[in-house]
């Protein structure tokens, strides 16, 4: 009897010990399977690798009542500059309506409608073409502009005056060879928020006599007054 007793505790001991040991290791495998899949999970779910791009290739959506833009300056003096608006490419070398100096775009700051886009030759033209352009806006137009090249060898205190009445905070300062964006509005009170400049700048230039290209994305309020 006693042996019996000491067999039938042996038996159930392994039998507790394996049991254990099969659950540990059934729970431990599901947990790590389980954990593995959550992990591939966040790194193969496509919302994370590859964000959504909105209107004009933005990484941010824009809300109601705003347009999206993007305005990418030139590249030195080699790849032309780029202005989109409310999703549509409207100057690029593409659409070859770019130029070497500034170029620009008036776009309707209620409707949204394209209304002109001009290049304007910094270092050789006819300055009085860019002073009356500048004149004739009306109240209540986007002004989008950016840089090729160079958009200040021939800039004067009569095209500068302008830009400041359209927002600008940088005009003042921009010279030879310097990179620039902008948007601004005829009849903004308050300086544009949408303004980038990169001096030229031989210690930190990207290229040999240029600055790097700079690109600008956001949203403009639709113009209600
Ligand atoms: C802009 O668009 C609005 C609405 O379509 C129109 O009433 C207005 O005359 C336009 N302004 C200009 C300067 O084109």
């Amino acid at each position: 009897m006693r042996v019996t007793s000491v067999i039938r505790f042996v038996v159930l001991l392994i039998t507790l010990l394996g049991t254990w040991f099969i659950v540990q290791t059934y729970f431990d495998r599901t947990w790590k399977v389980v954990s593995l899949r959550s992990w591939l999970g966040a790194t193969n779910n496509p919302s994370s690798k590859q964000l959504p791009r909105y209107e004009c290739g933005n990484q941010k959506s824009c809300p109601q009542n705003h347009f999206a833009f993007k305005i990418i300056s030139g590249a030195a003096n080699v790849v032309g500059p780029s202005i989109c608006f409310n999703n549509i490419v409207i100057m690029s070398s593409v659409k070859n309506n770019v130029g070497r100096g500034l170029n620009i775009a008036l776009v309707n700051g209620t409707s949204g409608q394209l209304l002109k886009a001009n290049t304007f030759d910094m270092y050789s033209g006819d300055i009085n073409i860019l002073d009356t352009f500048l004149q004739e806006i009306k109240h209540g137009t986007f002004v989008l502009a950016a840089s090729y090249d160079d958009a200040a060898t021939k800039m004067n205190d009569k095209i500068r005056a302008h830009f400041v009445e359209l927002g600008s905070s940088h005009v003042s300062n921009l010279g030879f060879r310097d990179n620039w964006i902008f948007l601004g509005a005829k009849g903004l009170k308050n300086k544009s928020p949408f303004e980038v400049h990169i001096k030229n700048d031989k210690n930190t230039n990207k290229y040999d006599g240029w600055p790097e290209l700079l690109e600008m994305e956001g949203c403009a309020p639709r113009k209600t007054d």
